[in-house]
């Protein structure tokens, strides 16, 4: 069965992507990742400086899904850098690198770091608080700081493609999307996780330490399903379904909803890192089943029926 697909440019054997911050950015993880059959990788965010993120507990498994509020630790672009060109060296597959900033211009100077290292592209985490504004909003809920950030990030990106992560908090994710594809991004990400919060009703209290988390997992499934379908209206440029996808039955649905590749994060907490290999044979013994030759074929077919 031919899975292979074509995102914006990028050739991948499958469509299946590891999503940002699921395994940090280290090569022998990802090696394994690389293994198990995953068709790219994209590594976790990276920022400006080192920060060790939220004292524990951070992640909470409850029943649809996960809650975290890890507060993007990360190495610092520096060491970023040295990782990330260590492991683009080391791996056959594509490798996506993720940068998070407080300003417009912290973006692009993180961005263009890690450039340096040559990924096949650099996804924006926008889901980060953007102190420009008054209220220290995320940037992917305001078109206009959305399109400040791409247009200054496409200004010194090159070759690399540039890839925008939307958020499902966002009032009108669709507004962000086109906002993003007119100031030149060659991808959008749909979705990051879904703002939420879990109490322990014994104790009381918040059960993270930040006390609200992003929702992701199989809880989020249908935002975001429904976020891709109404990018796909509004678009061109090609989306990465993300959010809950376990199976590969579900790798399908957003693939029907217009999607052209899929992120898989918290799958690997469900299935193990062996998630690529059973999402795509899932995806093959389905479109056996049911005739189609090509994921091409099955791309925003919903929209037609
Ligand atoms: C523990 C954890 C850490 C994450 N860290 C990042 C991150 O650093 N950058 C980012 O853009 N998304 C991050 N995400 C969001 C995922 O990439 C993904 O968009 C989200 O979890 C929805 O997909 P899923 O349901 O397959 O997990 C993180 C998710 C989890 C569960």
């Amino acid at each position: 069965m031919n899975l292979s697909t074509n995102l914006a440019g990028i050739p991948l054997k499958n469509p299946t992507i590891l999503a940002s911050g699921v395994m940090g950015v280290s090569t022998s993880s990802m090696k394994f990742v690389q293994e198990n059959r995953a068709g790219a990788v994209t590594c976790k965010s990276i920022g400006h400086e080192e920060r060790k993120g939220h004292h524990n507990p951070t992640v909470y498994s409850w029943g649809q899904g996960i809650t975290n509020a890890v507060g993007l630790s990360n190495v610092g672009v520096d060491d970023g850098t040295v990782l990330l060109k260590e492991m683009i060296d080391a791996l056959e597959i594509p490798v996506i690198s993720s940068c998070f900033a407080d300003t417009v211009d912290n973006l692009a100077r993180v961005a263009e770091k890690l450039m340096a290292s040559k990924p096949v592209a650099i996804e924006l985490n926008l889901s980060c608080p953007n102190t420009e504004n008054d209220f220290g909003l995320m940037f992917a809920l305001d078109p206009e700081a959305t399109t400040r950030a791409v247009s200054q990030v496409k200004k010194i990106a090159g070759n690399t493609k540039v890839f925008v992560k939307l958020t499902p908090d966002a009032s009108n994710i669709v507004d962000v999307g086109k906002a993003a594809e007119a100031a030149g991004a060659d991808a959008l990400t749909a979705t990051n996780t879904l703002s939420g919060m879990i109490i322990d009703i014994h104790t009381k209290r918040p059960i993270l330490t930040n006390k609200f988390g992003g929702l992701s997992g199989p809880a989020i499934k249908p935002v975001s399903v429904r976020a891709v379908w109404n990018l796909y209206n509004a678009v061109k440029i090609p989306i990465i379904g993300t959010g809950g996808i376990n199976t590969g039955e579900d790798a399908i649905e957003y693939i029907m909803a217009g999607a052209t590749a899929v992120g898989i994060g918290s799958g690997v907490y469900y299935r193990g890192i062996d998630v690529f290999k059973k999402i795509t044979d899932e995806m093959s013994a389905f479109m056996e089943k049911e005739g189609y030759k090509s994921i091409e074929e099955m791309r925003g077919i919903a929209h037609k029926s």
